[in-house]
């Protein structure tokens, strides 16, 4: 099979690229750093020619085309898409700024907008290609620091639930990945207590395992999700207190 993987030089998309190379698939490797592509590329190990660097900036919609049309040049189709590059700015109102709030959106929905632009007339053409969002359990609902964040994730969640419809009726498969607490560079930098914490290796495990099968949502670890889901279907008022309480909000 052929992958497009975005956000591949480090964390999930790193796993993922290695994980797939490895069982013989050929992997393209998208994220601006060209020296952690490589690195992504060297830790395949004997597999490593598996893996194809395409260095980009999702947020920018000239460069994806480019590099897709480069992806396309060398390699005719992309069989699944997994559309990860992502950022975490987390941000409270005592020091909001509108700008974090755009750099999120533009990496984290417009990013992912630029891509499906640029791979889905081809899949739609072919009536057949796979397509797997990246969003995350923090886009269930509101929670502390994630204003940017998390109305990105929920955004995410909005957009593949009505893409789902449209890729349906092209013969294509498209998904949501609502991750919870992963172990990676990015959630590295948390001060605060992760719940049910996954292991990158066993994330990029369910996350493969899902993209097997024909559900809509890939969302792990399967307690902390349906937690949070719980959450989100109680009343506001005790939606807060249970949220503020737990994270010390
Ligand atoms: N870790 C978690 O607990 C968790 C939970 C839920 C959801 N997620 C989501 O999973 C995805 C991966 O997260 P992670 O934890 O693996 O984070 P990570 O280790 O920080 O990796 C993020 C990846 O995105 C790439 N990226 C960032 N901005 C980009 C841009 N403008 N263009 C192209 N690539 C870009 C980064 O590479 P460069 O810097 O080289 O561009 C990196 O490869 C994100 O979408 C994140 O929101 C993570």
């Amino acid at each position: 099979m052929h992958y497009w993987i975005t956000g591949a030089s480090s964390g999930i998309g790193a796993q993922l690229s290695i994980d797939l190379a490895k069982q013989g698939h050929k992997v393209f490797a998208s994220a601006r750093s060209e020296e952690g592509l490589d690195k992504t590329k060297a830790l395949a190990g004997s597999h490593q020619d598996n893996i194809d660097i395409f260095p980009l900036d999702v947020s920018s919609y000239e460069q994806t085309l480019i590099v897709y049309k480069a992806i396309i040049d060398k390699y005719e189709h992309i069989d699944c898409a997994i559309l990860n590059a992502g950022i975490y700015l987390p941000m409270d109102l005592e020091n909001f700024q509108a700008s974090i709030v755009k750099k999120t959106l533009d990496v984290n929905v417009l990013g992912i907008a630029n891509c499906v632009e640029a791979i889905s007339g081809d899949m739609i053409k072919r009536q057949a290609g796979h397509i797997a969002i990246v969003s995350s359990v923090a886009g269930y609902g509101g929670l502390p620091s994630s204003s940017a964040y998390g109305a990105s994730k929920a955004g995410l969640i909005n957009f593949a639930e009505s893409l789902r419809f449209d890729a349906q009726r092209n013969g294509m498969k498209l998904q949501v990945i609502c991750p919870g607490f992963v172990k990676t560079p990015a959630t590295d930098k948390n001060d605060f207590p992760m719940p049910f914490l996954v292991p990158i290796e066993k994330a990029s495990e369910r996350i493969q395992k899902g993209l097997n099968s024909n559900k809509f949502e890939i969302s792990f670890p399967t307690r902390f999700s349906l937690i949070l889901k719980f959450l989100n279907m109680l009343p506001y008022s005790l939606y807060f207190k249970l949220v503020g309480k737990t994270t010390k909000a």
